[in-house]
C-alpha cells in the first residue's frame, strides 16, 4: 500500500455526504495505511463547533456504518481531524483557514500538499474556489489538488462558464470531477474484461454484438432531495454522468497505456461520435417517465408529484430510456439501449451485451419455433457485483436440443470488505495523481452537447405524468425502443 502525505480541507463536512461516505471513506484508508499520521482533514463548516465537537459527529458516523469491518485505529484517525469554521461567502473569514494549514503544516509532515474537497451543493464551487485564490489558502509549496462533486453546470453554456470560473484557480490536471459510478469496481472492471481477455476483444464490435443494455434503477425514490432534483431529472442525474460514462467505457478504443490521458482521450473519442439527435427525433430515441403512486417492497409509497418540494404540475422525468448509435467504424449500426429511473421495482445496475446469431441454427432449444438462446455477456454492477457468460450445451441425452447455461463468477466477500465505498478508491486514485476515474472537461462538455437537445425538448413539451407506477419496470413504452428493432431488454 503506498501512503499519501497531505492535508485535506473538506467543505460540507458536517453533511450527509461527508458522514455517510467521505469519512468511512478516508476511515479506511487511514486502517489501510494510505494515510498515516502524515495526514490531517480540516473539517470546515458553517456552524460554530469544535475539534471534540466534530469529532463527536464524525465517530457517530464511523460507528453507525455498515460497511466498515472495525473501528480499530479510530481514536488515532479522530485525532487527525481539526475543526474550522468558515464563512464560505466571506473571503475575510478564510483567514482562520489559512491560518490552520499552516498550524497543521508546523507540526504534520504533509509536504505542503492541500486537497481541497466540495462536498457542498453547485452553487458555492465559484464562489469557494474565488475565495481560496484571493485569500492565498491555494498559495503553498506542495500541490494542490480540487475534487469537485456534481452536478457540474446544468447544461453546456453552464458547465462552460463554471470551468472558466474555477481554472481561475484551478488548472485542469488539478481537477478532479467526480463520477462516483467510476469508483464502483464493476465499472472499473468494464476495461479490465475487455482489454486482458483475447477472448471478447475480438468480438467486441458491430460484427458480432447485435446490441448492448444499460439498466440502473433505484427503488427508492427523491426522498428529501425535491428541490435539487425537480431542477435536474433523470436527465442530469444520471444520465448525462454515470450513464454515458458506462457507455464510454464499454465503447471506447483500447488505450495505448492506462494513463490518465490516454484513457480519456479514448473516451472522449467516444462521446464524439455518438450519434446527435434532431429535437424532432427525440420521440424516437428516448421515453422519458415520471413515478405514479404504487408499492415498492411491499409498501405503499406516493406519486413524485406528491413529493415534498415537488410540483403538483412537475413535469420533471423521473425515468429515461435511451436508444443510442456510436457512429464509428466498430459500432455502426448498434444500438445501445439505456435506461434508469427511481422507484421502479429493485435497485440493480447492470449490462448486458447481447451477441449476434449463429449464421444458421442446427440445434434448438425449441426446434419447432427455430429457436436458439443467445450468447450473452451480464456484468452486474450492483447489488451483486458479478460477471456472467450465457451459452448454449447439449441438453443432457437429447441430439439437437439445447439448454443455457452461465458461467459465472462473482467478487467474494473478502474482496468487497475490501473498500467500503466507490469514493474509498477515488479518494485514494487522487490522493496518488490518478485522474482516469475521473471526469476530464472535453468528456463532460460532449455529454452535455448530447443531452441538451433532450432537455430543450422536454423541458419545454409538457409530458403526460405520471405514466409508470412506483414498483414497475418504467414506462410500457420503454420497451418499443428496442421492439421496433427486433429486440427486448434482458431481465436476467
Ligand atoms: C447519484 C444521484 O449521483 O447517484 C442519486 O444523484 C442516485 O439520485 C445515486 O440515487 C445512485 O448511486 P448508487 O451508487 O446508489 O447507484
Amino acid at each position: 500500500t503506498q501512503s499519501f502525505k497531505a492535508s485535506i480541507a473538506l467543505f460540507g463536512a458536517t453533511g450527509d455526504l461527508s458522514r455517510r461516505k467521505l469519512l468511512p471513506s478516508m476511515f479506511h484508508l487511514f486502517q489501510e495505511g494510505s494515510l498515516t499520521h502524515d495526514f490531517a482533514i480540516l473539517a470546515i463548516g458553517r456552524k460554530d463547533m469544535n475539534d471534540e465537537d466534530f469529532r463527536e459527529v464524525a465517530r457517530t458516523s464511523l460507528q453507525d456504518n455498515e460497511k466498515l469491518e472495525s473501528l480499530e485505529g479510530l481514536d488515532s484517525f479522530l485525532s487527525c481531524i481539526h475543526y474550522v469554521q468558515v464563512d464560505i461567502t466571506d473571503v475575510d473569514s478564510y483567514s482562520t483557514l489559512k491560518d490552520k494549514f499552516e498550524s497543521v503544516e508546523s507540526s504534520v509532515d504533509t509536504e505542503g500538499n492541500r486537497l481541497f474537497y466540495l462536498a457542498m451543493p453547485p452553487q458555492f464551487f465559484t464562489v469557494i474556489t474565488d475565495n481560496l485564490r484571493r485569500s492565498g489558502v491555494t498559495e503553498t509549496k506542495g500541490y494542490k489538488k480540487l475534487i469537485i462533486e456534481k452536478p457540474f453546470g446544468r447544461d453546456y453554456e453552464s458547465a462552460y462558464r463554471l470551468n472558466q470560473d474555477i481554472s481561475k484557480t484551478f488548472e485542469e490536471h488539478e481537477i478532479y470531477r467526480i463520477d462516483h459510478y467510476l469508483g464502483k469496481e464493476m465499472v472499473q472492471n468494464i476495461e479490465v474484461i475487455r482489454f486482458s481477455n483475447s477472448l471478447f476483444e475480438p468480438l467486441w464490435n458491430n460484427h458480432y454484438i447485435s446490441n448492448i443494455q444499460i439498466t440502473s434503477s433505484e427503488s427508492l425514490g427523491v426522498l428529501d432531495r425535491g428541490e435539487y432534483y425537480e431542477r435536474s431529472g433523470a436527465v442530469r442525474d444520471m444520465f448525462q454522468n454515470h450513464m454515458l460514462q458506462i457507455v464510454s467505457l464499454l465503447g471506447m478504443e483500447p488505450p495505448i497505456s492506462l494513463s490518465s490521458d490516454d484513457i480519456r482521450d479514448e473516451k472522449i473519442k467516444v462521446l464524439k461520435s455518438i450519434r446527435k439527435i434532431d429535437k424532432k427525433d427525440v420521440k424516437n430515441h428516448f421515453v422519458r417517465g415520471q413515478y405514479d403512486e404504487g408499492t415498492v417492497d411491499g409498501e405503499y409509497v406516493c406519486k413524485y408529484r406528491d413529493e415534498e418540494d415537488v410540483s403538483e404540475t412537475s413535469n420533471t422525468p423521473t425515468f429515461i430510456a435511451a436508444r443510442l448509435f456510436i457512429d464509428n467504424f466498430r459500432w455502426a449500426g448498434v444500438p445501445f439501449y439505456i435506461r434508469t429511473g427511481k422507484r421502479m421495482r429493485n435497485k440493480e445496475t447492470k449490462i448486458v451485451v447481447e451477441f449476434k446469431e449463429v449464421p444458421k441454427n442446427l440445434y434448438y432449444q425449441n426446434e419447432q419455433d427455430d429457436i436458439l438462446s443467445k450468447n450473452l455477456l451480464i456484468l452486474r454492477i450492483q447489488p451483486d457485483e458479478s460477471i456472467s457468460l450465457q451459452l448454449n450445451v447439449k441438453d443432457h441425452g437429447s441430439e439437437k436440443d439445447t439448454k443455457e447455461i452461465k458461467l459465472s463468477y462473482a467478487i467474494d466477500n473478502k474482496d468487497l470488505a475490501r473498500t467500503v465505498d466507490a469514493y474509498e478508491n477515488l479518494i485514494y486514485d487522487c490522493l496518488n495523481g490518478d485522474a482516469a476515474n475521473f471526469t476530464h472537461y472535453e468528456e463532460l462538455m460532449n455529454a452535455w452537447q448530447f443531452v441538451d437537445s433532450i432537455n430543450q425538448v422536454w423541458e419545454t413539451d409538457i409530458a403526460p405524468f405520471p405514466n409508470y407506477r412506483a414498483g414497475s419496470d418504467g414506462p410500457v413504452k420503454s420497451n418499443l425502443l428496442l421492439s421496433k428493432d427486433g429486440f427486448k431488454w434482458w431481465n436476467v
